[in-house]
């Protein structure tokens, strides 16, 4: 019998600000989670948040994309909205596009990371969860942790990964995928992977088909067609015999690379790891927040998770992050603190230019 993981994410309302989802908005959620335990639908769930945004852990038996678990996470980020309105939230309800379930949560606003497979004898599993950031924000640390020797030790002294990995990447401007193998096509796949806003990893496998790691891919400003919310990314990884490591999973994490999203989700900032109870993006709205969970799953259970970036080896690396933030806020409204025009979620720069238009002078 296979297990599945499903990661429903999404932000329902905040306090004071899009900083912080309420306890009582998972409390909702976990009032609808524990109903559909009871009903043996999950075998298992954990609820945590990232910042604004709730992050639903489930395990089943019901396979990738199943219906009833989709709309049992529809209906407990709704109830969760209720909740929000009469608390008068921040967003209240801002990822939700359509308050009725058409069969699928995906284009419905949540973000969704899932991925079924058979249980090895012991099998650990690994959970991202991002806060003011994209997809394109796992592009350089998944492809480090899958593809290069010099994160992760296994790709070339275990012979169970030495033959590398498959990634599937969407293209989420035009909507097509394709897949490329590494080490062969490493350098074709950086070509895309460096396009953090346009191509994003959605799924590794190894080379004998078998799951490694599932995203969320969302783009909830794509998807709305102007922007409406946040596409704060989430991420499932198996670890140990044949996979990475946990270790490894974590290290690409040690660098704080730039990210999209932070303030008003039109700057680059990094990605700072931090503990759940650390997971607060407070500083202009961030900087961008990545927190991580690793379980050992038996029989679709998912136990008690270790918080894995609650330990003092990331402080530097916090500290890093807390230095480049001090350094990228200097460059204030200027590229490439701020993004480039097209990527930005606000922008007045249409009306500016509609106002200066007739005293711009053409030139020789
Ligand atoms: C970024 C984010 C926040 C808001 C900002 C302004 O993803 O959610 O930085 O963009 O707080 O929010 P509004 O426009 O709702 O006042
Ligand atoms: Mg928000
Ligand atoms: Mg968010």
């Amino acid at each position: 019998m296979k297990t599945t993981i499903s990661v429903i994410k999404a932000d329902v309302g905040s306090i004071s600000g899009h900083l912080v989802a309420h306890p009582a908005l998972l409390e909702t959620c976990d009032e609808v989670l524990g109903k559909a335990l009871e009903d043996g639908l999950l075998e298992d769930y954990y609820i945590t948040r990232c910042g604004d945004d709730i992050d639903m852990i489930m395990t089943h038996r019901n396979g990738e994309e199943n219906e009833e678990v989709h709309e049992t996470a529809f209906n407990a980020f709704m109830k969760a909205t209720e909740l929000a309105k009469e608390l008068k939230l921040y967003g209240a309800g801002q990822d939700l596009l359509s308050d009725t379930f058409s069969g699928n949560i995906k284009g419905m606003g949540p973000g969704v990371a899932e991925m079924e497979f058979k249980e090895r004898p012991s099998d650990p599993v690994i959970v991202f969860c991002c806060d003011k950031t994209e997809p394109g924000a796992f592009n350089l640390p998944l492809y480090r942790l899958f593809a290069d020797p010099f994160n992760t030790a296994g790709l070339t002294i275990d012979p169970s990964m030495h033959d590398g990995f498959k990634f599937e990447v969407f293209d989420v401007i035009e909507h097509r995928k394709v897949i490329l193998s590494c080490p062969e096509e490493s350098y074709d796949l950086l070509a895309l992977l460096g396009s953090t806003g346009r191509y994003v990893i959605k799924r590794i496998f190894k080379k004998n088909g078998e799951i490694a790691a599932s995203m969320s891919t969302e783009r909830l400003n794509l998807m709305a067609g102007s922007y409406v919310g946040k596409d704060d990314p989430a991420a499932i990884v198996r670890a140990q015999s044949g996979f990475p490591s946990a270790g490894e999973v974590v290290e690409p994490f040690a660098f704080p690379h730039l990210v999209s999203g932070w303030m008003r989700g039109s700057h680059n900032g990094p990605l700072m790891p931090t503990a759940q109870y650390d997971a607060n993006p407070i500083r202009f709205d961030g900087p961008p927040r990545v927190i991580g969970l690793g379980f050992s799953v038996a029989d679709a259970k998912l136990g008690l998770p270790v918080d894995l970036f609650d330990d003092p080896a990331f402080d530097r690396t916090r500290q890093q992050a807390s230095d480049i933030a001090d350094y990228m806020r200097r460059h204030g409204p200027f590229e490439p603190h701020r993004l480039p025009s097209e990527e930005m979620e606000y922008t007045s720069l249409p009306g500016v230019l509609e106002k200066l238009e007739s005293r711009f002078e053409k030139m020789e």
